[in-house]
């Protein structure tokens, strides 16, 4: 495995690859992206991976200083499952300052885009910029985030980007809570609580399943239970898989249709992500 820092010895090492497979990561790895490694191999002939926290899309009171920055421990975690880790600074990813950024679709600025303005089009900036210089045939992100894998599909397909984007779905710990890079900051007491996120996400899904489709009144009681039990709530949302918009309540005509439950609260100094797809006939 070949750790390399800059954008031209990167493109010396891949300029023969023909089938690349990469995995865009901000480090702290996690078994969830050793999972999407292990998928990129079977996906690709060459499995690259990035490691870059990207000031752009934290905003100003956000984590970025304290984001965790291991690159060591992260290399030996991906020692036989990549086969080239891209590694840049921020001089090396930003030479001068950047003004030139990907616009977002609309959605951006709703879930996560409502308490983190900026924080897609930061993501997609830096998402845009790594596919030019990687040019991979397929790149995988992880379903945990929802709404960023739907933009940078968004992305993909209306800039004609000559990119497969492949979603690999969340690992989860044995009781349930999603793998975050973010779950080491969770006092004891926090990580207890942590799984409520998910067995109320789970609980939704089974209400909905079980017919009932007040969206609106469901998302309520959500929000009010977390709030009980000492969370900060941003959102709990009922949205379509394939647009992220808001699910109607009745669809008629005996469709098949596809849900995501989506939600991210905070725990303590913690914003916990998670979500649950839901498909019935309606
Ligand atoms: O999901 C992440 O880790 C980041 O948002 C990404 C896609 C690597 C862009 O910085």
């Amino acid at each position: 495995m070949q750790v390399i820092s800059t954008v031209s010895e990167l493109r010396i090492r891949l300029g023969n690859e023909r089938a690349i497979a990469f995995v865009p990561t901000m480090g702290n790895l996690h078994e969830g992206h050793l999972n999407l490694m292990r998928l990129a191999r079977e996906l690709g002939d060459c499995v690259a991976a990035s490691i870059f926290v990207n000031p752009l899309q934290f905003g100003p009171s956000e984590d970025f200083d304290k984001y965790p920055r291991t690159l060591e421990a992260d290399c030996a975690k991906l020692q036989g499952l990549a086969d080239v880790v891209f590694a840049p600074s921020i001089n090396e990813m930003y030479p001068a300052q950047q003004t030139v950024f990907v616009e977002p679709p609309p959605v951006a600025n709703e879930l996560c885009g409502a308490t983190r303005p900026g924080h897609f089009r930061g993501m997609a900036t830096v998402v845009l910029k790594l596919l030019n210089i990687v040019q991979p045939q397929v790149a995988l992100f992880g379903k945990k985030d929802y709404q960023q894998l739907h933009i940078i599909r968004q992305m993909v397909a209306q800039l004609d980007l000559p990119v497969r984007i492949v979603g690999g779905e969340t690992l989860r710990a044995t009781d349930g809570l999603a793998l975050s890079s973010r779950n080491q900051y969770l006092s004891d007491a926090e990580r207890g609580e942590a799984i409520f996120l998910y067995q109320m996400l789970q609980g939704l899904r089974q209400n909905i399943l079980q017919g009932e489709r007040d969206f609106e009144r469901l998302q309520q009681q959500a929000v009010e239970a977390l709030i009980a039990r000492g969370w900060l709530v941003d959102y709990v949302a009922v949205r379509n898989q394939s647009d992220l918009q808001r699910a109607s309540p009745v669809q008629g005509g005996l469709a098949q249709r596809e849900l995501v439950i989506m939600a991210a609260a905070r725990l303590g100094n913690t914003r916990l992500l998670d979500n649950i797809e839901v498909c019935l006939i309606d």
